[in-house]
C-alpha cells in the first residue's frame, strides 16, 4: 500500500483551518498528523491535539505538507520556517508581497522542496481571473471590486492583486483616456496598481469572498463575477495542491498553474 501524505494544518481553529481539517479527513490518501493554533491549545480537533508552536510541530513530527491559513503578519515567517525545516508549504494566507514571494521561490528551489501559494483556491475564482486576463487583450478600461467579510485583515485581497497581475501580462496600462480626476473624499477611486487598474475593497458582515472585474467600452460593459458563498468552495483546490506539491516538488504561485 502507498504511504499516506502526512498533513498538518496551521491556523487550525480558524474559519479556513476548520474547513481544511474536515476536507483532509475525507481523503483516503491524506493523514492529518498535526493541528497548530494559538487558540484552544491542548484541545482536540480532527482527532489530533492542537499545539501552539509550528516550529515544535515541525521538529517533533514527520510532516510532508503544512497548509497555512493564519494571517498576513505571520505568513512569510511561517512559509520560510516550513521550507527551512524540510516540509512543503501549501499557503492560502494572503498578504505576501511580490518581493517576499520571490524570496520564498529562491528558498524553495535551494532546498529542493515544493511550495504552493494560492491567493484563491476556488476553481471558479481562478477561471474569473483567467477570463479577465483574456478580456484584457481586447478591452482597455477596467476596474476591480472585491467584497469580503469584515474580519479580513489585508486589503486589497490577494485575489484582486493576482487578477491585476494577470491582466497586466496582457496590457501594460489600463484606462488611459480618463479625464483628470479630483477626489473630494480621499480614497474614493480606490487603490491603483502600476498598470492603472483601480481596486475597490468592500468589507461587510455576511460576505465570504466575491469579486467583480468590470470592463467598460463605449456603449457597453463586461462584468466577470465570482462568488464564494461557502468555504467548501476552496477545498478541492487545497486537496489538489497537497497532491501536486508532493509529486512535483516545484514552486507554484497561483492555482491556475496546476489545473
Ligand atoms: N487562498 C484562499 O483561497 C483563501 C480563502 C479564504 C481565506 N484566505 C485567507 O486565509 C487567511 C485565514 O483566513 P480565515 O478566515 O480562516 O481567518 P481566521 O481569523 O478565521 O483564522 C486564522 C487562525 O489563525 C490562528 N493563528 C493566529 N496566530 C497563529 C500562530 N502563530 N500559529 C498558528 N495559528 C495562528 C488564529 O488563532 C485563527 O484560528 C486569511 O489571510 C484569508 O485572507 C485565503
Amino acid at each position: 500500500m502507498t504511504q499516506k501524505i502526512k498533513v498538518a494544518v496551521s491556523g487550525a481553529c480558524g474559519k479556513m483551518g476548520q474547513a481544511v481539517i474536515n476536507a483532509v479527513l475525507q481523503e483516503n490518501d491524506l493523514e492529518l498528523v498535526s493541528a497548530i493554533d494559538v487558540m484552544n491549545v491542548g484541545q482536540q480537533t480532527g482527532g489530533v491535539t492542537i499545539e501552539e508552536s509550528l516550529e515544535k510541530a515541525l521538529l517533533s513530527k514527520q510532516i510532508d505538507v503544512i497548509i497555512d491559513f493564519t494571517n498576513p503578519e505571520l505568513v512569510f515567517k511561517h512559509t520560510k520556517l516550513i521550507l527551512e525545516k524540510g516540509a512543503r508549504p501549501v499557503i492560502g494566507t494572503t498578504g505576501l508581497t511580490e518581493s517576499q514571494i520571490e524570496e520564498l521561490k529562491k528558498l524553495s528551489q535551494e532546498k529542493g522542496f515544493g511550495c504552493l501559494i494560492a491567493p484563491n483556491f476556488a476553481l471558479g475564482a481562478v477561471l474569473m481571473m483567467m477570463f479577465a486576463q483574456q478580456a484584457s487583450k481586447y478591452l482597455s478600461n477596467a476596474e476591480i471590486i472585491e467584497f469580503h467579510h469584515n474580519k479580513k485583515k489585508d486589503a486589497p485581497s490577494g485575489t484582486a492583486i493576482k487578477t491585476a497581475q494577470l491582466m497586466t501580462q496582457e496590457r501594460a496600462k489600463f484606462s488611459q483616456d480618463n479625464c483628470l480626476e479630483i477626489e473630494t473624499i480621499q480614497g474614493s477611486r480606490g487603490g491603483v496598481t502600476e498598470s492603472n487598474i483601480h481596486i475597490h475593497s468592500v468589507r461587510l458582515p455576511g460576505f465570504v469572498a466575491h469579486q467583480e472585474v468590470i470592463f467598460g467600452a463605449p456603449g457597453q460593459a463586461l462584468t466577470i463575477r465570482h462568488d464564494s458563498f461557502d468555504r467548501i468552495s476552496f477545498m478541492p483546490g487545497v486537496i489538489l495542491s497537497i497532491r501536486h506539491i508532493m509529486k512535483n516538488n516545484d514552486f507554484v504561485y497561483g492555482l491556475e498553474n496546476i489545473l
